[in-house]
């Protein structure tokens, strides 16, 4: 047991049994508090003493205040010192030459305590002899009590930036219920040795400590975007929609481009905007040899009522590797799958894409897309309209608009916008169409299977939710472990 532990016992046993303050206390106040609190639990948890805490103010020096003690005399003693010594008078730069920013200060204080007056510019002594240094006294008492009884000289200190303020723990030590001067090692676990040796018949256990706090728990924690991923599967699996199979993040230009008749010269796959793969730079070319003829055919010059973009088109740059840019390159391949048995179909995936962005407070070179793909005889775009209400109104978002925009694949395409309720604005959530029909009849669909399709982030959903405004707090490497491990496991909020 630990020394303090045993002087503590004596004090107060020398004391009738209680020291009132451990602050008043020659013997413990130099003792820094933390130390003093856990000699005490230890010496509480045997129940040799019981103590409570004390807050107390404290007062010290700043080094202005140190430096004058240091010199011995406070500055406008220091500056009537100077004033009284020299015999032609003293100007304020002068004195400012002598005693530097002490000078000043000085020279106020002085000049308010009538120690001082002006002859011109030069500065007169009103007094004859030094004048008692109250200020010095007072600055040795704090430091010696860290307190004056005059708190009106305290305040005037404190304006003078001289003193400041701190709060000192003490505490108040009473005998316990089981105070002795020796400390008994008490016991915690009954042993199978004290069993055979019967020592346990007399061994003094610890009592619990009901009030000590618990270990905090250690567990998994699931990351928020992991959470709203969740929430969106949960939405399609509820409206009859089937995951697409999205864990692959590298395609062929061909399968995130030209399928989707992205022009081979669009800026969308230019080196800026994508990253492509130095190795493997060059994928294979697609099984459906009769498909990938007809995707050629259709930019080039025009086939299945389109007029094509009249371009040459390069095996080569169809067969580049690519990080994919969309998760619409798997809905492409899985329509084209498809094609093999029509029918109406809703599909769906949630997964990683990736953009060469400048990366800022909204945007990262990757992000998450949820990506919805409807196949039906005869849809139209007021489908389309239906089930965006239907989709988001699942969310809590009940007011949508929508707005006429392009993408090289559908055709109508809308942009989506919600109301948000906290920004009190409309927002983009998500882009949408309907798939070109020389883009699904190359495939090998009926005409009349027509296909809609929408994606939104799930990154911007979550960073409301959760209420993250920079997108580097959410994914990547600046994200904290903190703020996933401290997130609630269940919201009972709507999404948006
Ligand atoms: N690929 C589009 C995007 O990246 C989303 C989309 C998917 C649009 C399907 C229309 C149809 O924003």
């Amino acid at each position: 047991m630990s020394d303090l532990s045993s002087r503590i016992l004596k004090l107060v046993d020398s004391n009738n049994g209680v020291i009132q303050n451990t602050l008043k206390s020659p013997e413990l106040s130099g003792i820094d508090s933390n130390t003093l609190h856990s000699a005490l639990s230890s010496l509480w948890s045997k129940q040799m003493v019981n103590f409570s805490k004390l807050e107390q103010d404290h007062w010290v020096l700043t080094k202005e205040a140190e430096q004058y003690i240091e010199s011995g005399a406070s500055p406008e003693v220091q500056v009537v010192d100077q004033v009284l010594k020299a015999l032609e008078g003293l100007t304020i730069s002068q004195l400012k030459e002598k005693l530097g920013p002490a000078g000043i200060v000085g020279q106020g204080k002085a000049f308010k305590n009538k120690w001082l007056s002006k002859d011109g510019d030069k500065l007169i002594a009103q007094v004859k002899e030094l004048p008692t240094d109250t200020v010095l006294e007072e600055l040795k008492t704090i430091k010696e009590k860290g307190t004056l009884d005059d708190a009106k000289e305290l305040t005037e200190l404190k304006k003078r930036k001289l003193i400041s303020l701190v709060k000192v723990i003490g505490y108040k030590i009473e005998k316990g219920p089981k105070f002795a001067l020796e400390i008994i090692n008490l016991e915690t676990d009954i042993t199978s040795d004290m069993i055979l040796n019967q020592s346990w018949k007399t061994a003094q256990f610890k009592p619990y400590n009901f009030n000590s706090e618990g270990v905090f728990p250690q567990s998994g924690a699931l990351h928020p975007l992991n959470k709203v991923k969740e929430e969106f599967r949960q939405i399609f699996f509820s409206m009859g929609f089937t995951e697409m199979p999205s864990n692959q993040y590298v395609e062929s230009g061909f399968w995130n481009f030209d399928t989707l008749f992205v022009p081979q010269q669009h800026p969308a796959r230019d080196l800026q905007d994508t990253f492509y793969l130095k190795d493997p730079a060059r994928a294979k070319e697609p099984e459906d040899k009769e498909y990938w003829k007809n995707v050629k055919q259709v930019h080039q010059e025009g086939k299945y009522g389109s007029i094509g973009y009249r371009y040459p088109w390069s095996a080569d740059e169809s067969l580049r590797m690519v990080l994919r840019t969309h998760t619409t390159a798997i809905s492409s391949s899985m329509l084209h799958k498809l094609a093999e048995n029509p029918r109406p179909t809703r599909l769906f995936s949630i997964d990683r894409v990736f953009r060469n962005e400048a990366v800022d407070a909204t945007h990262l070179a990757e992000f998450h897309q949820v990506e919805g793909v409807i196949a039906g005889y005869d849809i139209t775009l007021g489908d389309l309209i239906g089930f965006m209400d239907d989709f988001f109104g699942k969310m809590g978002v009940d007011q949508l608009r929508f707005k006429a925009a392009y993408n090289p694949y559908t055709e109508p395409s809308l942009e989506i916008f919600a109301y948000h309720q906290g920004l009190k604005k409309w927002v983009e959530i998500g882009n949408s169409g309907m798939f070109r029909p020389e883009m699904l009849e190359t495939m090998g669909l009926p005409p009349n299977l027509r296909v809609l399709g929408w994606g939104l982030s799930l990154e911007r959903p979550t960073m409301i939710k959760y209420g993250v405004s920079n997108i580097r707090e959410l994914l990547g490497h600046k994200v904290s472990l903190d703020f996933i491990e401290s997130n609630p496991a269940a919201r009972l909020d709507e999404l948006l």
